[in-house]
């Protein structure tokens, strides 16, 4: 029976940088994921990561920018250590071999971000997240204390009578056998919800599996509402076209040839927060000034060719294959579309949940960082100090532990529910169609702009699809690598996030950061500066209760850019 002092559920930046961390504590890792951890979705970051490294700028002034892009929900205590702790992370990334970009005098360069009042993003041209993730694996592969199952779903999450985490089942999606893992301690990095969204930015593998897996143990879910919406994605298939290239220069045009971000802010431009230049586009385009394919216009021909061809490599060719476009001589068409998890298990600033043992880290967990709003080039950031101060915890801790009993009871009853699934005769609809009615419903009523009645709507959307997945029927019933079983267990996880989503959108009756809602367009810091904790409740929906913002040496703010 495999058993571990740490088991890392998730093969992303924050999952490799949790096990690398725990190991060098001395603790036996295991890491475990759905894919080959080098597919995991961190790969897919393209811009860059945020440091204060340059003596000119400072963590003070990283960590206000984190507060006010987060519209002042982020927890100032966990944006304190993450903008401190950022130099050192980057200069270690360094040492270990990632090629970020150097400028003319040999030093590491830096790009601009949106909502940053300094150039402090570092980047490897426009695949950082790859760059970062290639050299973590190189370090994951020479470590004999870590060992890795590749390709290995996650069915449950095990707990020993006194609550404490124990483990988890995990089926082999190569030969379809599944196994009991025991573990003193697991670390959630499984990324994402972004597949409840359509379209999204997001991996398919994005199902917000680990966030769904804590809620149905009793772990608290936290600002769930906070769903960011990325101003620069292709219509239809939501690839990313990064905010490195608006870093670098580029413009954002309405169908009429406005610079429209004049408007709305007149200092940023087109580097305001996210959040902002989402709902500058959505509004040009509701009013009737985007294109008759409901976009606007994002000019890259005012970058010089050199430096596209130097920094911004990859969206060349994402333009070229999946729009057509040869950004090099037009603008290509985008729009805001579904791009990152603000909320999720609701952690300390070591990646403690309120489960005994259960830690979670990345996309995964909320610690808060981001608040309402997340900075771009904030996400591997996190990713690496939350993922390394998970792991060094975790360890420290397993160390206090015995290692649990495996609890073959608990394995029967994963591998009945499986066959169960398998069994199921054609009565219903497929997993697909009701996967794609959740992302149209999400993308529809709990996106940029929301109000009441649309998110009733969605509410009693994910109701009945919650209902007719229960029936819903899979055709492949074999043993290797049954993607369709696969899907429908990542259906139920989908569910579980759609239905928080929603639940915590409804909740919150005011708008902030990603939250706007139509209803109520104001901030409400009287009534609303806190966070929203959901908890699974039975079959029904969450519970819902409050916690308080952290604040340390900002106050809140008019937010102006
Ligand atoms: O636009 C981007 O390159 C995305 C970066 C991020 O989400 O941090």
């Amino acid at each position: 029976m495999p058993s571990h002092d740490v088991l890392v559920i998730g093969g992303g930046l924050a999952g490799q940088r949790a096990a690398l961390a725990a190991a060098e504590q001395g603790a036996s890792v295991g890491i475990m994921s759905k894919v080959h951890p080098v597919r995991s979705h961190s790969n897919a970051a393209q811009g860059g990561i945020n440091a204060a490294l340059n003596p000119e700028d400072s963590w003070e002034s990283h960590a206000f920018d984190t507060v006010k892009g987060s519209d002042y929900l982020g927890d100032q205590d966990a944006i304190e250590i993450m903008c401190r702790e950022a130099p050192a992370e980057i200069i270690h990334l360094e040492h270990l071999g990632v090629t970020f970009h150097r400028n003319e005098d040999g030093k590491l360069g830096t790009r601009a971000f949106g909502g940053a009042s300094a150039a402090r993003t570092y980047y490897v041209a426009d695949i950082t997240g790859q760059a970062i993730l290639h050299v973590l694996y190189e370090q994951l592969l020479k470590n004999d204390q870590v060992y890795r199952y590749e390709e290995y779903f996650v069915t449950n999450l095990m707990q020993d009578d006194d609550g404490h985490v124990a483990g988890c089942v995990a089926r082999n999606m190569r030969d379809g056998s599944m196994d009991v893992f025991a573990a003193k301690t697991v670390i959630l990095a499984t990324g994402g919800n972004g597949q409840a969204f359509n379209p999204t930015t997001n991996a398919l593998i994005c199902t917000g599996d680990g966030i769904a897996l804590a809620y149905r143990l009793g772990a608290t879910l936290m600002d769930m509402e906070m769903v960011q919406y990325h101003p620069t994605t292709l219509q239809g298939n939501g690839h990313l076209i990064t905010e490195g290239a608006r870093g670098e220069g580029a413009q954002l045009y309405n169908a009429n040839g406005e610079r429209f971000m004049e408007k709305y802010a007149p200092n940023k431009m087109e580097l305001a927060s996210r959040d902002v230049v989402s709902r500058a586009e959505q509004t040009e385009i509701n009013e009737g000034r985007g294109f008759p394919d409901g976009t606007v216009a994002l000019d890259i021909t005012v970058v010089p060719k050199k430096r596209i061809h130097e920094a911004l490599r990859e969206i060349v060719m994402i333009g070229r294959d999946f729009a057509g476009v040869d950004i090099t001589r037009e603008p290509i068409h985008i729009k805001p579309g579904n791009h990152y998890t603000m909320g999720g298990i609701k952690t300390d600033v070591d990646g403690l949940t309120n489960i005994p043992g259960l830690y979670a880290a990345g996309e995964t967990a909320c610690v808060s960082v981001h608040g309402g709003n997340r900075l771009g080039a904030n996400s591997l950031l996190d990713t690496l100090i939350f993922g390394r101060r998970s792991g060094e915890h975790a360890a420290r801790h397993a160390k206090e532990m015995a290692m649990p009993e495996p609890d073959y009871a608990f394995l029967k009853q994963e591998e009945d529910g499986l066959q169960e699934i398998i069994r199921r005769e054609r009565t219903g609809r497929r997993v697909s169609e009701i996967k794609a009615d959740i992302g149209r419903a999400l993308d529809k009523y709990a996106a940029v702009f929301r109000d009441e009645e649309g998110l009733r709507q969605a509410q009693e959307i994910v109701q009945r699809l919650k209902e007719e997945a229960k029936t819903a029927a899979i055709d492949d019933k074999g043993t290797v690598f049954n993607q369709d079983l696969f899907g429908a267990m990542e259906l139920g996880f989908l569910l579980d996030n759609a239905e928080c989503i929603v639940a915590a959108a409804i909740e919150r009756k005011e708008s902030r950061g990603a939250q706007f809602r139509t209803d109520f367009p104001e901030r409400n810091d009287d009534e609303w500066l806190k966070h929203i904790d959901l908890q699974v409740d039975g079959d029904g929906p969450p519970k819902v209760s409050y916690s308080e913002v952290t604040m340390t040496q900002w106050e809140p703010e008019e937010r102006k850019y």
